[in-house]
């Protein structure tokens, strides 16, 4: 089992780029991802356009070139295990601008259904949705990068047809369970990523390997923000998390991706973890890494609801507590 890049796996045990709040929302601080966003826009009195300012000043702080970063690639060099995983790493990039959509219109629609009810939960839709215009773009930087490497190395073309079923939009669900699935799928993409990174040893892939690792441990803060947020505003119950968190963690659950005994079959949408394909000889490579995902997902669900959470044992006592079975 290849072990986690440094890099990759310290950023991942730091908060990362978070912060309970910053004194004002001018430019005196480091940008950050606020981890304490109902405090933000309650106590603090913090305005939409001050957390939307927080939130580009990050967004441009982290900006970076993929034609640059493939610049940096010896093309020529690659293996067939980098290959594999650059192949790979490519398709499942396909997934998330339909998630990211996805994510832009239900933030809008319950933004619309709170605005009377309950103002500060419409603020905090209305930030998620905002920001996920930023999360569309670093997302495409990750789809073109992995997809465009794939393509100059010769690696088997992706047909449109599988291009348009990858963009196929997931079922909505409810706004809790939504941000704590992604919450996951970016934990998940991350630990890959930083396995990725250390199988490789091409210098210019893995610093790609690492930077896009990164950008999904951004993601990551950020929705725990956002699910933070709403379960810290009494509308939303910390049980909901733990049922997705479950999902994910029970025996044979959807962190076992493609290698799973039996993976759901649906016409609806692609989960991308269902569909790495391990099976060629020179993709001997599993990203897995099992034990470091269930801990950082424990992690998550400490973050969202306060409840501690070691193992994925606990979390399926923990949330069978909390539906009172
Ligand atoms: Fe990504
Ligand atoms: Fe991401």
């Amino acid at each position: 089992m290849t072990t986690l890049a440094a890099e990759p796996t310290a950023a991942l045990a730091a908060t990362g780029p978070t912060a309970a709040a910053p004194d004002s929302a001018g430019t005196d601080h480091p940008p950050v991802v606020l981890a304490e966003l109902h405090d933000a826009l309650t106590r603090r009195g913090m305005s939409l356009v001050e957390i939307t300012w927080e939130q580009q000043r990050l967004h441009e702080a982290r900006r970076w070139s993929v034609v640059e970063m493939l610049d940096g690639i010896d093309v020529a060099r690659l293996t067939p295990l980098e290959r594999a995983m650059v192949w790979n790493a490519g398709r499942a990039e396909l997934t998330t601008k339909p998630g990211a959509d996805r994510l832009e219109r239900q933030a809008d629609a319950e933004c619309g259904r709170w605005q009377r009810s309950n103002p500060t939960v419409a603020a905090i839709m209305q930030a998620c949705g905002t920001w996920s215009r930023y999360w569309n773009e670093e997302e495409a930087h990750h789809e073109t990068a992995f997809n465009r490497l794939a393509a100059l190395t010769g690696m088997e073309a992706i047909p449109d047809e599988t291009f348009l079923e990858f963009r196929q939009v997931f079922p909505d669900d409810g706004m809790l369970r939504t941000l704590v699935l992604l919450a996951i799928s970016e934990i998940t993409a991350a630990v890959n990523y930083g396995q990725c990174r250390a199988a490789a040893t091409d210098p210019g892939l893995r610093a790609l390997f690492a930077q896009v690792a990164a950008d999904e441990i951004q993601h990551r803060n950020y929705f725990l923000s956002f699910a933070k947020a709403l379960v810290d505003s009494g509308e939303y119950q910390a049980k909901d998390a733990f049922a997705v968190a479950h999902l994910f963690l029970r025996e044979d659950g959807e962190l076992g991706g493609s290698a799973r005994e039996r993976v759901e079959s649906r016409d609806t949408h692609v989960n991308w973890w269902d569909r790495l394909d391990t099976a060629d000889s020179a993709a001997a490579f599993q990203p897995e890494a099992s034990g470091r995902k269930e801990q950082l997902v424990c992690g998550a669900l400490q973050k969202i609801t306060g409840l501690t959470v070691r193992t994925a044992a606990e979390v399926e006592d923990t949330w069978m507590d909390l539906v009172g079975a």
